[in-house]
């Protein structure tokens, strides 16, 4: 098969059991409690919460004219990395008019409530898209062994999953080391 067929095969795959990507506010609902160890606020302070808006700093500019491409953030080559599941359903490249959408009472649609809360590494490239697994009643039975979350999308992040943006492709690219990379951003569930 094809790189192309493959990918088209896993969106398909995605939308047809329908797990979609629902955006980090909708997980920010539950997990932002200090009782249970506030995952979403130690995500909010790491860099992975700003990398879209990473692509719009003049270092970012620079590193992509040289590459000779046009604005980062417009870019699928740089865009594909600092967000949650571009060409899988989730993250779309938008024009200007798109993000200036409001409802009647001035705050913006729920489409681009949704795909504002899918810029950067968000919750779901980590664990999956979120559809299936985000209720109450889910998530506490998966937590407690009762059900299998991997059939609802919810996903073992590993660091497999974290080499398939830090590597080579990367124009800063370093280095990376699972297990000191993970300390920087953990953030377990508090027990207490
Ligand atoms: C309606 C509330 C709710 C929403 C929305 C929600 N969660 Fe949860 N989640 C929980 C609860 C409750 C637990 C059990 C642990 C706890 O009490 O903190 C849990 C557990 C988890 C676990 C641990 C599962 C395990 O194997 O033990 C992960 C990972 C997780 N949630 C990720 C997410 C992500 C990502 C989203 C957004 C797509 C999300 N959750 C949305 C309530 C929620
Ligand atoms: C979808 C792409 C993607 C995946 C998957 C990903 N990261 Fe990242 N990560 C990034 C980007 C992009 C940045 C830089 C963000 C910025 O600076 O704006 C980053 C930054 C980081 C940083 C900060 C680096 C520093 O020098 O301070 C750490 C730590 C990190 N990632 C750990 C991980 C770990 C651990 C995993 C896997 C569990 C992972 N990342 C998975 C894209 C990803
Ligand atoms: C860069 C990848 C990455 C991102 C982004 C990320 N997580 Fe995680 N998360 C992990 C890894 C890795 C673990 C540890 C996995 C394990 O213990 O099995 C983890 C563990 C968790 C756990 C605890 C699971 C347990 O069994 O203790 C919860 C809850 C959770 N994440 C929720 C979230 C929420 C909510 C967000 C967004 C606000 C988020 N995560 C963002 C990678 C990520
Ligand atoms: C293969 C995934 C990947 C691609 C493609 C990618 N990035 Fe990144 N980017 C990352 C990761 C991961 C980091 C965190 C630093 C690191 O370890 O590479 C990062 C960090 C950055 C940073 C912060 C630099 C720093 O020193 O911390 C900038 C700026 C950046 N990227 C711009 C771009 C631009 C511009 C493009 C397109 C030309 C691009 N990236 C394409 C994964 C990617």
């Amino acid at each position: 098969m094809k790189i192309i067929q493959i990918i088209l095969l896993t969106f398909m795959i995605g939308v047809i059991s329908g797990q979609d990507y629902v955006g980090t506010h909708k997980c920010k609902m539950c997990h932002k409690k200090d009782k249970t160890g506030n995952q979403f606020k130690i995500w909010s302070k790491s860099r992975h919460a700003n990398a879209f808006e990473t692509l719009k700093t003049d270092e970012a500019i620079k590193i992509a004219k040289e590459k000779g491409l046009g604005n980062p953030w417009e870019e699928e080559s740089c865009v594909k990395c600092h967000v949650t599941g571009l060409g899988k359903g989730g993250f779309e490249i938008k024009d200007a008019k798109f993000w200036t959408q409001t409802k009647d009472n001035g705050k913006p649609t729920k489409a681009v409530k949704r795909m504002e809360n899918l810029k950067g590494i968000g919750c779901e490239v980590c664990h999956g898209p979120g559809s299936k697994y985000k209720s109450k009643k889910k998530m506490v039975a998966i937590n407690k062994g009762t059900m299998d979350g991997s059939k609802l999308g919810l996903i073992e992040p590993t660091e497999k999953l974290c080499i398939q943006c830090h590597n080579e492709e990367s124009p800063s690219y370093k280095s990376f080391n699972f297990e000191a990379f993970y300390l920087k951003i953990a953030h377990p569930i508090a027990t207490h």
